[in-house]
């Protein structure tokens, strides 16, 4: 087994991960990041498209993962997409060097401020509106469409459709910024470019036009030359020592995740941004096995960030359906956030299928009015969820509400085509919590009963935020990483 002595780990390559780097590299720290997934820019494989699954398309499976519609057969890959089936809720998560930024659709979602708040009613706010929103906008390189591009363009007719009949429906519209390179997309219309957004490549990766991590954070924390990213690289479990610092059991694999070599690592400093499942499992499983010390609120104040897809078929009579062509990149959402009765948030989603499905379908985002619990279950090796139908009892309402709504104004019927009943309630994207910030962690994110580890990811948001949450948990850590280095916790 090989040994590696060094003084700062950080597990998983996600928005707290790249942040992590980015923030201890500059201040002159040596880092390891390790990260299960594939460097794909460095293997130079392409990512697949949504209608030819291939390599990139899921995380070691037989057949592709997509939320529906998998006809498709594979040859088991380390791919960018992996699902993790619970009984009453699927996760989908990111695998690979960049983590969720690879395979996400890229909306780039400020939180409503008075949410916010209510989220986090210890966290100066101001400072988040004035100083961190605005810097992660930057570095993530946030933009939004044009108007007039938007307006022309065929591969957006599912927006404007979506947004016609939400008028019509009395729902007001909001413009979803985006990190896809809108000035690149307006190329590709023109074929001056190779096509991406508007070749159906999304959730398996995009081969141009996405701004994902590791061309943002993670490409400018190894320009500094003080960052080692190691790829295909697990952890398996962690331990505590005597002196307080750490030593992880690492298994390298190769594309097919057969093993290449168990590593071992020490560290003095251990920063965990395996996203909010990953973390979980790193943490109680260790806990499980080698008695690793946790607290009480680890796994507890879990939720699914009130993700509740639902669709509607034939949107047609009123609207022509939803064109054959669509591009992959939401740039709408409907906003009823503000209805004390039925509160929510919606994406205008793509459907790009290849032909005119004269479907629209929706993402909807929810207040978690009734939290989850993530335990270990050691006889299996896995998590376990406590999650079921009454967790998303007032999401189900909203969405009845909001198709109801939608099919009275415009013609329409539940999609029944996508889902069982027209419902989507075990579809999640967006898992948040189980290892508060404040609760399981210190107001910094330094884990409680620990002195030498941090978490840094999804896991310290309380299981909502009432939008698409990557711009505020890169936000977090921003705001985290800055402290811990400012109160000399890595020098
Ligand atoms: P993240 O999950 O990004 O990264 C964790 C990394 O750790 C992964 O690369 C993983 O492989 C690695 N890892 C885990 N365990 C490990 C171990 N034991 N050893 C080594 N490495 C390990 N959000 C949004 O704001 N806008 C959007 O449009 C979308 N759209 C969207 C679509 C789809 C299909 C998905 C699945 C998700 C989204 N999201 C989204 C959600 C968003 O991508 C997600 O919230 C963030 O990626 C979470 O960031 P984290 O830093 O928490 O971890």
């Amino acid at each position: 087994v090989e040994n590696n002595d060094v003084p700062i780990v950080i597990i998983g390559s996600g928005y707290g991960g790249a942040v992590s780097a980015l923030r201890l590299c500059e201040a002159g720290k040596k880092v390891v990041l390790l990260e299960m997934g594939l460097n794909w820019e460095k293997a130079g494989i392409p990512f697949s498209n949504l209608l030819k699954p291939g390599k990139s398309s899921a995380w070691l499976k037989n057949k592709s993962i997509a939320p529906f519609m998998n006809i498709f057969s594979l040859t088991p890959f380390t791919g960018t997409l992996d699902r993790l089936d619970f009984d009453h809720i699927k996760i989908w998560v990111g695998r690979g060097v960049g983590g969720g930024s690879l395979v996400n659709g890229g909306m780039a979602v400020t939180p409503k401020e008075s949410y916010f708040r209510e989220v986090f009613p210890d966290l100066d706010a101001e400072k988040f509106y004035n100083y961190y929103f605005p810097l992660v906008q930057e570095e993530l390189k946030v933009n939004v469409i044009d108007e007039q591009f938007l307006k022309d363009c065929p591969y957006y007719k599912f927006t404007r459709v979506g947004e016609a009949e939400a008028h019509k429906a009395g729902f007001k519209t909001i413009r979803v910024p985006n990190v896809y390179d809108f000035k690149y997309m307006e190329k590709e219309f023109r074929n001056e470019v190779p096509r991406s957004a508007l070749n159906t490549e999304v959730i398996y990766g995009n081969n141009h036009g996405k701004n994902s991590l590791d061309k943002t954070y993670l490409r400018k924390a190894l320009e500094t030359g003080n960052l080692e990213i190691l790829d295909l690289h697990r952890v398996q479990t962690i331990q505590l020592n005597d002196d307080k610092s750490y030593t992880l059991n690492v298994r390298q694999t190769d594309t097919s995740g057969v093993m290449i070599a168990d590593k071992v690592f020490h560290c003095k400093k251990l920063i965990l941004s395996a996203g909010t499942m990953g973390t979980l499992q790193l943490l109680l499983q260790s806990h499980a096995e080698n008695g690793f010390p946790i607290n009480e609120k680890i796994g507890k104040n879990w939720g699914n960030n009130g993700n509740f897809m639902t669709g509607r078929n034939w949107v047609k009579p009123l609207s022509g359906g939803t064109g054959a062509k669509q591009s992959t990149i939401p740039v709408g959402g409907i906003d009823n956030w503000d209805d004390p009765e039925h509160p929510f948030f919606t994406e205008i989603a793509p459907l790009p299928m290849g032909m005119d499905v004269a479907t629209s379908l929706y993402l909807l985002i929810n207040r978690v009015d009734k939290k989850g619990e993530v335990a270990y279950h050691k006889a299996s090796q896995s998590l376990t969820l406590n999650w079921d139908e009454s967790n998303t009892a007032k999401m189900r309402e909203n969405a009845q509400y909001f198709i109801r709504k939608m099919n009275k104004a415009n013609g329409g019927t539940r999609s029944h085509l996508l889902f069982n009943n027209g419902f989507g309630a075990d579809i999640c994207y967006h898992p948040l919590g189980g290892c508060v910030l404040g609760e399981a962690t210190n107001e910094y994110g330094k884990l409680k009963d620990h002195e030498n580890l941090y978490v840094l990811d999804g896991s310290l948001i309380p299981g909502t935020i009432g939008v698409n949450p990557f711009v505020t948990i890169t936000a977090i850590a921003e705001y985290c990483i800055e402290n811990l280095i400012k109160q000399k916790e890595f020098a």
